[in-house]
């Protein structure tokens, strides 16, 4: 299976439009140690067929045009090669770009039933889409696997957390919120996790991770507090559904451990000090032998 890291950064991109923290600031005084990521998505796809697409992000467009082989093939008059996607959660960094593929040419889309049900309510994606395209939704149960385009794909619950734009909803009754996607070639035997949002190593996350060749972990924030002190943000990290990085309990001592061959940050927010190649939290993550994730980046597994 090929896999290819569509874009690198966390919800607003990097640089994020609104934003002067010091990562942003570098990339627009085009610094050569701070590379320019587009918002969470992965292409996966078997040889031979397909890409999946793992989150649809608002750059979506982008990306395509970045690599051709998602687009029409030669002399098609309209054609892609996207086969289906897959949605991790119902965050708009993650699902707001379906809208923009809405030209036409069928693939499906895969949620949980929790995701389906809150896109409907609060960005109904899915009765949108359906006025311009043939997009059947299905429905994915949790660890119970399915082929898709060639590939075994089995999502797990990884944590529960509710979007901001979903509003109010009791955390027990948010089954699905969450999910990570275990995905096996089953002509290679190679395999992939995928887990862009981690608030936590739960058990379920952690079986994965040991079975992975190529492990795609969140990597939102480096501290707890990174929003808070540098004052554009009230919310520390896990609050907001995601173990930060750094810290005896981070992901990264643990991320260090594991087997798997590639093990690369995704779902980077830009102020995370290690985008910076320059910076000790760059040298901290290199020198523990995982990757920060740079859009383009593909693993052949
Ligand atoms: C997140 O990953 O925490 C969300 O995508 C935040 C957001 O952009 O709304
Ligand atoms: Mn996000
Ligand atoms: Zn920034």
């Amino acid at each position: 299976m090929r896999v290819r890291i569509l874009g690198s950064a966390a919800g607003g991109g990097l640089p994020q439009w609104n934003c002067g923290c010091a990562n942003c600031a570098a990339v627009r005084a085009g610094s050569a140690y701070v590379l320019p990521r587009t918002q969470s998505s992965v292409a996966v796809r078997a040889k031979g067929q397909g890409w999946l697409l793992l989150n649809v992000s608002p750059d979506i467009r982008q990306q395509i045009l970045a690599c051709p082989e998602l687009g029409p093939a030669a002399n098609e008059a309209r054609g892609t090669r996207i086969a289906g996607c897959v949605l991790t959660d119902a965050e708009l960094d993650h699902t707001a770009g379906l809208l923009l593929l809405r030209e036409g040419c069928e693939f499906g889309i895969n949620s949980t039933p929790l995701v389906r049900s809150w896109l409907n309510r609060c960005l109904p994606v899915e009765p949108i889409l359906n006025q311009f395209a043939v997009r059947p939704w299905t429905n994915l149960e949790l660890n119970v696997p399915r082929e898709s385009a060639g590939l075994r794909i089995r999502a797990f619950e990884v944590d529960r957390h509710i979007p901001k734009f979903v509003g109010d909803c009791p955390i027990e009754n948010a089954v699905g919120s969450v999910i990570g996607l275990h995905i096996t070639d089953p002509r290679t035997g190679g395999s992939l996790l995928y887990a862009p949002c981690v608030g936590s190593l739960s058990e379920p996350l952690r079986a994965a991770a040991a079975q992975a060749d190529c492990v795609l972990l969140d990597g939102t924030f480096w501290t707890d507090d990174e929003l808070m002190r540098l004052g554009i943000g009230t919310r520390t990290a896990r609050q907001m559904g995601h173990l930060p990085v750094s810290g005896a309990d981070g992901s990264l001592p643990w991320l260090a451990t594991l087997p798997a061959a590639q093990r690369v940050y995704v779902h980077i927010n830009n102020t995370n000090p290690m985008l910076n190649r320059q910076s000790v939290e760059y040298g901290a993550v290199v020198e523990n032998g995982v990757r920060v994730g740079v859009d383009g980046d593909v693993f052949d597994l």
